[in-house]
């Protein structure tokens, strides 16, 4: 069976894997670049990067509407539960992972922060395996700059990477280049970039660059747009 993947704008992408529909880090709310509304999301699970606003400020309306299940780490997860009275949540940490019906989600490290909306401490940051039932692995790399743990990464095939390019917040254009000789990811999808005025970037500029000195398959999309796996 397909898997398809939309981009939704800035980190967020709905996943659709058989008949299970996951959303990474959707934020339409406040977005200028939302694909669609948050109200008009369907989700069975909602994976999150960590706890900035632009990643998770959609998640409690989403969860409570369509009972989706949160995974994220200890302290996002927590917060969901306890200040947003949402009732399925896992708390992951680097490392650890959990079967879902779709695959095996696991989070990695990222070097960024994360705190959330009202302030509470929101852990480490992290980045987001999938290691679908379907065969594809993905890694959606949350916010971060590139680091050498990239290479153990990569060493599980990655046949998907979503990496930041927006520069700022994140790794640039520069950055996710080495983070792509790191991963050697079969595509990737550019994110995070062309949201707010810090964050605007050439991404044709990054698609070429991607094309003329990694092995990775260059895959710009539009918000709403779709690539098939
Ligand atoms: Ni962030
Ligand atoms: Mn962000």
């Amino acid at each position: 069976m397909a898997i398809q993947i939309k981009w939704l704008g800035h980190a967020g992408f709905q996943l659709d894997i058989g008949n299970h529909t996951v959303l990474i880090d959707p934020f339409l709310t406040g977005n200028p670049l939302a694909a669609v509304p948050a109200a008009s999301l369907s989700a069975d699970f909602i994976l999150l990067s960590h706890g900035h606003g632009d990643h998770v400020n959609d998640t409690p309306a989403i969860a409570r509407r369509t009972g989706a299940t949160v995974v994220a780490n200890f302290e996002v997860g927590s917060w969901m539960r306890e200040k947003q009275g949402l009732e399925n949540v896992h708390t992951l940490n680097p490392g650890g992972g959990v079967a879902l019906p779709f695959g095996r989600v696991e989070l990695t490290i990222a070097h960024h922060s994360s705190s959330l909306p009202d302030g509470s401490y929101g852990g480490q940051p992290n980045g987001i395996l999938i290691f679908t039932d379907e065969g594809p692995v993905l890694y959606h790399a949350g916010d971060t700059t590139v680091f050498y743990e990239m290479q153990l990464i990569g060493a599980h095939g990655i046949d998907l990477a979503m990496l930041p390019i927006g520069d700022y917040f994140t790794m640039g254009i520069e950055g996710s280049l080495q983070a792509i000789k790191f991963i050697q990811p079969r595509a990737v999808i550019p994110m995070h970039y062309n949201t707010f005025p810090p964050i605007m970037q050439d991404v044709s500029e990054w698609a070429q660059r991607v094309q003329n000195e990694t092995e990775a398959q260059p895959i710009v999309l539009d918000p709403g747009g779709i690539h098939q796996l």
